[in-house]
Parts: C-alpha cells; structure tokens; sequence
C-alpha cells in the first residue's frame, strides 16, 4: 500500500459507488467496494457515502450528479462496469456527466496496471471533474481495485487541494 500521500490542505470527502447488476441484487458481496472503504479511512480520509448501483447509464449518471452537485464529495471512486461487457456503462455515465476530462488518472492505471495484467487493456476507465469533484473510474474486481487505487492515490490530495482553490500555485520553489 502506498504510505507517503501528501496532506492536504482541505478534508477529503469521499463517495464510494460500485456499480454491480448482481451486487445491487444481493446475489454477490461488494467486496471491492469494502477495499476502496478500507483504502480510503487508511488515508484518513472521510467516507461519506456508499452505495451498490445496478449497471444502469442513467441511473449513474443521476446518481453521479447528484454526489458531486447535491452531496459536493470531493472525490467520487465507481467501480465496477469499466469493461466491454454489454452490460459496462460506467465510463459512458461518467462523460456525460463531467465537466473536464483529467486523462492523465486513467492513463496511468492502465499503463501501470497492463505490468501486473494483459487484461488492464480492457477497462475503459474514465477520470474527470464535474465542478469540485474529481471522479474515477476502476475495475471491479478487488485486486484491480487495490492495485489501481495505489497508482492514482499520490496524485488525489494535490488534486483536491485545486478543485476547492486551497493551492493556487504548483510551481515548487
Ligand atoms: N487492472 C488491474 N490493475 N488489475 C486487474 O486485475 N482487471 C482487468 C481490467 N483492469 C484488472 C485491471 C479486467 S479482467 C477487466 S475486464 C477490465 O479491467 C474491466 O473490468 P470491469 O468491467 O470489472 O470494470
């Protein structure tokens, strides 16, 4: 596990959406939604919502909208749907809802990820801002969780710190 995250200048808040047919079902235990959980209170990180979500484009993308502009996290992490399954819409909710794409998270996950994996060539993963939210996508099974959280994690207190104006300046001396 990555141990060096940066402090931040604000508290991070953070909403943790899998997105799951048979999860939200009650037929399979969210276990990569328990890894995320585990991961960010690690960080000492607020959870402030989570959720199991059916693999529906426009239920997500309500319910993306909704953490960002209503419950205003700073950080939103989906997983789940990432892949090309006729079922995957979760990087399609997710343009459709943010204001700015940030390709650079997604990039890294899956260059770093295809090391571990061939398979990380198939997660469609989308990262982005909608107005102080940063929202990323992961894989959904809990190793692909955990190995891709630990590549975006040092990047995500910087990240925050800009969305809410905390740092003004990234230019170090
Ligand atoms: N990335 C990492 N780091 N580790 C993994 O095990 N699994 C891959 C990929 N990314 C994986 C990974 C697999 S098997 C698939 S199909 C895609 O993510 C999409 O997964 P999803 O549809 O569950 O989101």
């Amino acid at each position: 596990m990555v141990t060096d995250v940066q402090k931040t200048e604000v508290p991070i808040r953070v909403a943790v959406l899998t997105v799951s047919d048979r999860g939200a079902l009650g037929e399979r235990e969210d276990l990569s939604g328990k890894v995320i959980i585990e991961i960010v209170e690690e960080q000492g990180w607020e959870v402030i919502y989570y959720d199991v979500v059916p693999d529906d484009v426009e239920l997500l993308k309500e319910e993306l909208q909704k953490l960002a502009d209503v419950t205003q996290a700073s950080l939103i992490l989906t997983t789940g749907g990432t892949g090309i399954a006729p079922s995957d819409f979760t990087p399609e909710a997710t343009l459709a809802i943010i204001h700015k794409e940030v390709p650079g998270l997604a990039e890294a996950m899956r260059k770093e990820s295809m090391v571990k994996t061939p398979h990380a060539m198939l997660s469609r993963a989308v990262c982005g801002i909608r107005g102080s939210t940063l929202i990323i996508n992961l894989p959904g099974s809990p190793r692909a969780v955990r190995e891709c959280l630990e590549i975006v994690l040092p990047a995500i207190p910087h990240a925050a710190d800009l969305l809410r104006g905390a740092v003004t300046d990234c230019g170090t001396p």
